[in-house]
């Protein structure tokens, strides 16, 4: 079965459950999974329900699709996302993006746990993503391209969206929440880098680095669909300090920085 035909199976089936069209798009990342309770929820469905999206299996990835009001504005809510490390192609990894846009969506809002490189990052902290370097993880368009989705060779001089970024920096500035800005690395993990690799992530032009996000947001610009992400500092690399990473300790510093990221996402979707 060809990919459009696959997409617009998935989407019939969605749209058994659910008919509106949500505005916006959000991707929960690790430890993130609370943003649900922020939403007046209309409907959720598990990702096993769903044919051809794969199914997660990472601890604190819950896995459902959550349909839903915030703050009056519909919205669609990823709770759970795919992984290359899990054993999916890329190309399944950022399948659920393309499913995102065909229901409709007009932005595409992503989170993500990342480890903190730049001198300045502490553990809680937030950073925008302004830019990525994806060239450590495989491009989910590499294969035949499907002309009606996007360009054989698309344009990425603008990954992040200007303008949700101006917005985005405007809700932080209200609610006095300390943003970084800096650039998203990629890499396919399951193993956390060695402090060679953050030092040389780093050197490279890196500010923080994670094993997510970049395949979507390939995918999404592919197209055309605008993207902001934001990456949650749950670790810190290349500060010199030797300590041990787990991902308790990841999904913890998540969780403690959920309501600033919470707060950030609802201010950005008002402003849509
Ligand atoms: N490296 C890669 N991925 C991550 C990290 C990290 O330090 N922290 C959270 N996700």
């Amino acid at each position: 079965m060809n990919l459009i035909d696959k997409l617009n199976e998935t989407v019939a089936v969605i749209k058994e459950y659910y008919t509106e069209a949500p505005v916006a798009a959000v991707v929960l990342g690790s430890g993130l999974g609370n943003f649900k309770e922020q939403m007046q929820v209309e409907c959720e469905i598990p990702y096993e329900d769903i044919p051809h999206f794969p199914v997660s299996t990472v601890e604190g990835h819950r896995g459902t699709l959550i349909f839903g009001k915030l703050d009056g504005r519909a919205v669609v809510c990823m709770a759970g996302r795919f992984h290359f490390y899990e054993g999916y192609s890329p190309a399944e990894v950022a399948y659920p993006i393309r499913v995102l846009k065909f229901l409709g969506v007009q932005v595409l809002l992503l989170t993500n746990a990342a480890g903190g490189m730049h001198p300045q990052h502490q553990v809680g902290d937030l950073m925008f993503i302004t830019d990525h370097i994806s060239m450590f993880t495989h491009n989910p368009l590499l294969g035949p391209n499907e002309p009606e989705l996007g360009p054989r060779f698309p344009d990425m001089s603008e990954p992040y969206s200007r303008s949700l970024l101006a917005a985005a920096r405007q809700v932080a500035a209200q609610h006095q929440i300390e943003v970084h800005e800096g650039v998203y690395v990629s890499v396919t993990g399951p193993t956390f880098e060695t402090p060679a690799e953050y030092r040389m992530l780093y050197r490279l032009g890196a500010d923080a680095v994670g094993m997510s996000t970049v395949q979507e947001v390939i995918v999404a610009r592919h197209m055309n669909l605008p993207v902001f992400a934001m990456s949650v500092i749950t670790d810190l690399g290349g500060h010199d300090v030797l300590h041990a990473i787990t991902h308790k300790e990841v999904l913890e510093a998540a969780a403690a920085a959920e309501p600033k990221m919470t707060t950030i996402m609802r201010g950005l979707i008002a402003s849509l």
